[in-house]
């Protein structure tokens, strides 16, 4: 992942635990990295040994910590660089959600390596949507992530919605059921 990713995750360990966790974090996995900058690219096993050694040192489960990373995520880009980015695809939680693959599609200019995620959206009633997330990344949790990525952009408006998570339809990772 872009070192923005792994950024983030520091930025949100500091925030919530301080910055002797995060030493901490550092010296479990025996990385060296004070900052990761934020167009190089990392091994995804940086990511996930970053989010093991935190859930395992905070005794926050693996799931809830990355459904949190989400929410942070949401928050994080929103006061970031890519504020304007982000607002100019988001006149709704919805809509912004229908936008995803054009949003990564942009940001792509700027990290041309960017491996993206991809999500469409079945509309299953007035208040319901099924979002449906593909990903390279099969073998990294990253459901959980956007469990939390989900409850984010409602938030991001001031909205609340309830996410279910189900297994994926063919080549998806999985989909989530939105009531909102
Ligand atoms: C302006 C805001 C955003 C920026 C700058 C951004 C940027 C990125 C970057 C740099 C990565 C790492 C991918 C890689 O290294 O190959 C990523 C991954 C990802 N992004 Fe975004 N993103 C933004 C908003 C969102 C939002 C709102 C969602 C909500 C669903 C989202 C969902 C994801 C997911 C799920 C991944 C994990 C990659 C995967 O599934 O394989 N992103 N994004």
């Amino acid at each position: 992942m872009y070192g923005m990713v792994n950024q983030a995750i520091k930025s949100m360990v500091i925030e919530n635990h301080g910055e002797k966790m995060w030493d901490s974090v550092l010296q479990k996995i025996d990385l060296k990295i004070l900052d990761f900058a934020p167009f190089e690219q990392y091994d995804d096993s940086v990511t996930g040994d970053l989010l093991g050694a935190i859930s395992q040192l905070t005794n926050i489960m693996p799931i809830d910590l990355l459904e949190s990373f989400g929410i942070y995520w949401v928050f994080y880009a929103k006061n970031s660089e890519y504020k304007s980015i982000l607002e100019s695809f988001a006149d709704s939680p919805i809509g912004l959600i229908e936008s995803l693959d054009s949003l990564h599609s942009r940001l792509q200019l700027l990290f041309s390596g960017l491996s993206a995620p991809s999500f469409w959206v079945e509309h299953n009633g007035p208040n319901e949507v099924i979002v449906h997330y593909a990903t390279v990344r099969m073998q990294m949790p990253l459901e959980y992530f956007v469990i939390g990525l989900l409850k984010g952009i409602f938030k991001m408006f001031n909205q609340s919605c309830h996410v279910t998570l189900l297994p994926g339809d063919e080549g998806e990772k999985a989909k989530f059921v939105v009531r909102y």
